[in-house]
Parts: C-alpha cells; structure tokens; sequence
C-alpha cells in the first residue's frame, strides 16, 4: 500500500474513528447490541452498549465476544485482518458480529473473511467519524457474521 493511502486511511494516525451516532443507532435497532469489544480510548463506551472492553486494560482481540451474542466491531482499520478473523471465529463460537470497515475489495482480509460472511452491506453515502472533520475518502461496508448454530 502507498504510504499515502496508508496516511490517509488511518487519519495520519488516529486510529480513534467513533462510529456516527445515527449509523450506530439504526443498526442497534436491528441487532440490539450486547458489547463492544474495541471502545474508544479517548471517550469510554461511546456508543453506551451494555458492556465494552477498553484498551490496553482489556485487549478486545484476546477476550471472549461470544457470551454476548451480538456484538458490534468498528476496529482500528490498520489492523482489519485480525479483527475480521477474530470475529468470524467468535461468530461459530455463538454470536452474531457486525463489523464496520472500509470496502477495500482488493485486500487479502476482504478475501479471506468478508467474503465467506453471511451478509455485506455498503453504506450509500460518505461517512464522517465522530471525532474528526472531514468524511472517509473510501465507501464503508458492514461485514455481518450471524450466530452459528
Ligand atoms: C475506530 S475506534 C472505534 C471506537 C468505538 N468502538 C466506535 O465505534 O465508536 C477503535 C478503538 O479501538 C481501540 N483499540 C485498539 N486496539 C484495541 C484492542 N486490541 N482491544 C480493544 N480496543 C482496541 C482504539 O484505541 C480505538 O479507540
């Protein structure tokens, strides 16, 4: 990936992408979210889901999501592979996972994982993160891993 793009599709950096409340909302209407295993460091359990895990005390990729049977993910985008892994596995332990990323179609984890979920949705518009000025230069698209029975 050009350092460019790599600047630009983590904020230079910031990696503290909080998810837009109205997006949030409709879709806890639907899922009704128990945990967000990747809550904001600057603003702890931002989008109120009845448990989170807050980083470095608690390191959403080690901890078990399963217990919570509907969790929602926006993950720090740099590291989407392991995230995506982590929630398709949870998902077969027992949960449905939503995970929120950019459609970045030509990556291995898009591959890999976003392919084999039982649903991808593509936000029809640019989305504006809580927490900075400017919308994301690329369209977002929400991986969803249904509870395996
Ligand atoms: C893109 S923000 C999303 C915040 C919030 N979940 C939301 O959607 O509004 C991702 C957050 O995950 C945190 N984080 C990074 N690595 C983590 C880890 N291994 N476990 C838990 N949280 C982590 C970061 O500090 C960052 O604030």
């Amino acid at each position: 990936m050009s350092s460019v793009l790599a600047k630009l599709l983590s904020h230079n950096g910031n990696q503290d992408r909080r998810t837009p409340k109205e997006l949030f909302d409709e879709l806890n209407n639907e899922f009704n979210f128990q945990l967000d295993p990747c809550t904001s460091t600057s603003k702890p359990n931002n989008l109120g889901t009845p448990h989170f895990f807050k980083y470095p005390e608690q390191d959403g990729l080690q901890e078990d999501w399963s217990k919570y049977k509907s969790v929602f993910v926006n993950p720090p985008f740099r590291d989407a592979y392991k995230w995506l892994k982590k929630a398709k596995e949870e998902s077969e332990k027992g949960c449905t996972v939503v995970v929120l990323l950019p459609s970045k179609t030509e990556t291995k984890w898009w591959h890999e994982f976003a392919l084999k979920a039982d649903e991808i949705r593509f936000v029809q518009r640019r989305v504006t993160f809580e927490g900075h000025k400017d919308p994301f230069i690329i369209g977002i698209a929400l991986i969803i891993f249904k509870e395996q029975q």
